[in-house]
């Protein structure tokens, strides 16, 4: 099987593209603005790049890890970010069906509101930002334009990766800083490993299985308590950590409070083993980037 991986230079992807490499197979990345060694340039709103570079590539499989992924930052430029997550994975599906690829969509749980997670497969979006509004189109698009796909929605992703700009990698930097971090503790999810979930993608993609999956990490939690946790195993300060409330933080784009997914479906089809957050900060720690 032939992988291409758009967004590879970033957390998830490049999590499947090293775990696509550790099983030998055939897989190629790309970068946007952080170049990385043995990838290749690509824009998704670059058009003719883009189809020229799939049809050199001709994989059986595109990922779509690209996109701008700042949820504050795409309330304040809703064009932005409708012109990159939303218009550029169109531009990738259009490349998949003519390569004859399945797309696997990276979606994720701020299509909900939070008003009653965690959330099933079946549940209904309604989401409370920019972000999860632009994910909702890309999922319809998806699920009505592709001629094969994967929906796979994940959440609070964290582990080690290059540019270190997840929730935990940060924390722990300022941790290690001395640095005090306010952290909410009204905000519920369902934290993911990017090793776990890569493993788990690449399974799920194996199997040939099509349609929408959740693919996260597999216990509950708050922030703020996932903030302690992570302290604790990688030996730093925990006192560092103030909780707060999510509205004392006076973001720009609203979250949804009690969030994260039910895993139910994925569990019926996988052989790997979703961790939840315990295991994956102790799996982390034994990590290497
Ligand atoms: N992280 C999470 O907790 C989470 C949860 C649910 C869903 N997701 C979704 O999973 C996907 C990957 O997330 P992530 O956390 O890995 O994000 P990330 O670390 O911010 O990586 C984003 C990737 O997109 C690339 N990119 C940005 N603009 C691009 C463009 N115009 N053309 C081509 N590539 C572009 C970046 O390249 P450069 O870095 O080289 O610029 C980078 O490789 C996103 O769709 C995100 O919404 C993430």
């Amino acid at each position: 099987m032939k992988h291409l991986v758009v967004g590879a230079s970033g957390q998830i992807g490049g999590a499947v593209y090293k775990s696509l490499l550790e099983k030998n197979q055939d897989v190629m990345g790309t970068w946007f603005s952080q170049p990385a060694r043995g990838m290749r340039k690509l824009d998704v709103n670059d058009r003719s790049r883009l189809f020229k570079l799939v049809k050199e590539a001709s994989p059986d499989v595109i990922y779509a890890c690209a996109g701008m992924t700042n949820v504050d930052r795409c309330e304040s430029e809703p064009k932005e970010s409708f012109r990159i997550n939303v218009v550029g994975l169109a531009n990738l599906v259009e490349a998949a069906n003519r390569a004859d690829a399945k797309i696997v969509l990276l979606s994720s749980d701020y299509i909900f509101d939070g008003a009653k997670g965690p959330y099933d497969v079946t549940d209904l979006p309604n989401p409370l930002n920019v972000y999860g509004y632009h994910k909702v189109l890309c999922e319809q698009h998806v699920a009505t334009v592709a001629k094969s796909f994967l929906i796979v929605r994940t959440t609070v992703v964290y582990g080690w990766e290059a540019v270190g700009k997840n929730f935990i990698a940060r924390l722990l930097h300022k941790l290690s800083q001395g640095q005090k971090v306010k952290v909410p503790s009204d905000q519920i999810g369902s934290p993911t490993y990017n090793r776990n979930f890569s493993r788990a993608l690449i399974e799920l993609v194996s199997k040939d299985e099509q349609g929408v999956f959740h693919v996260s990490g597999s216990t509950q939690t708050d922030r703020y308590a996932f903030a302690v946790r992570a302290a604790q195993v990688f030996g730093l300060d925990s006192r560092l950590i103030h909780a707060v409330s999510t509205a004392d933080l006076k973001q720009k784009a609203r979250r949804p409070l009690k969030a994260g997914l039910k895993l139910d479906k994925t569990r019926d089809v996988l052989s790997t083993k979703l961790l939840g957050y315990e295991d994956g900060l102790r799996q982390m720690l034994n990590d290497e980037l």
